[in-house]
């Protein structure tokens, strides 16, 4: 993200177009020392689309079987991931990337109405091990996760595991839950878990998708402030 704030996404789609997939070519380019921001970001992108689960931490491998059994191409869609990129740098001048404390930066909006959060935690409460195998920043006090939702003046939408341990402190902060199909690692469905305060407006899509849509971005006009009501949990 930040070589796209910086100006460098046409360099790295472009990069991405190029690149002859294999396995040999894979482990020759990752091998290599970056020596700018903009090789690293290409070779984490590399190995997050190519290593089983987009997973980057040490211990990692290479995709086997993949979807469809495609192995290290089933993830590899150039055409796709270099568009993102590009339609990402169009609203690059509005995104502040900030290698920082998830928590801090919300207390810091925290009195600001009109700021929506969308919460993507590591799936470590409750003392399980996904998030921590997952990610190599994993440690996270999700009761304060949870207390910053519910003091923040601004509206969020949070993911998280769908362990009894998450479910408890949702109803005990009086959020709404809602569950949604998901692919693990592993391919097999699972649900995971969708938390805000008033998630009622879900109940009319029975199903989810990613829209093939062009992006398109307009000057809006800001919202009247006012804390989003809670309403009742599920
Ligand atoms: C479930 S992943 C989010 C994945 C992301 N939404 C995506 O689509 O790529 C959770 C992420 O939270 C990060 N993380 C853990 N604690 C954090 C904190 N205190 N502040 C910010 N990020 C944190 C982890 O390093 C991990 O990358």
């Amino acid at each position: 993200m930040d070589i796209i704030v910086q100006g460098d996404a046409e360099w790295l789609a472009n990069r991405i177009l190029d690149f002859e997939l294999s396995k040999e070519a894979v482990i020759s380019e990752i091998k290599k020392i970056p020596l700018t921001l903009r090789e690293k970001a290409f070779q984490t992108i590399l190995k997050n689309r190519t290593f089983h689960g987009g997973i980057l931490a040490e211990g990692s491998g290479f995709l086997k079987y993949g979807e469809n059994g495609k192995g290290i191409h089933s993830r590899w869609y150039p055409a796709t991931i270099a568009k993102r990129i590009l339609n990402l740098a169009n609203i690059a001048d509005r995104i502040d990337f900030r290698c920082d404390d998830g928590l801090k930066v919300m207390e810091e909006f925290s009195g600001r109405c009109g700021v929506v959060y969308f919460i993507d935690p590591p799936y470590t409460a409750g003392g399980k091990k996904a998030g921590k195998r997952l990610y190599k920043h994993y440690g996270l006090d999700h009761e304060r996760l949870f207390r910053a939702c519910e003091n923040m003046e601004g509206d969020f939408l949070m993911t998280h595991d769908n362990a009894e341990e998450v479910k408890d402190m949702a109803r005990s902060h009086g959020f709404q839950m809602r569950l949604v199909p998901m692919n693990n690692t592993h391919h097999a469905t699972m649900e995971e878990l969708v938390i805000g305060r008033n998630l009622s407006w879900m109940d009319g899509f029975p199903s989810v998708h990613e829209l093939n849509a062009e992006y398109a971005y307009r000057a809006t006009k800001k919202k009247r402030c006012g804390k989003p009501l809670k309403a009742d949990t599920a």
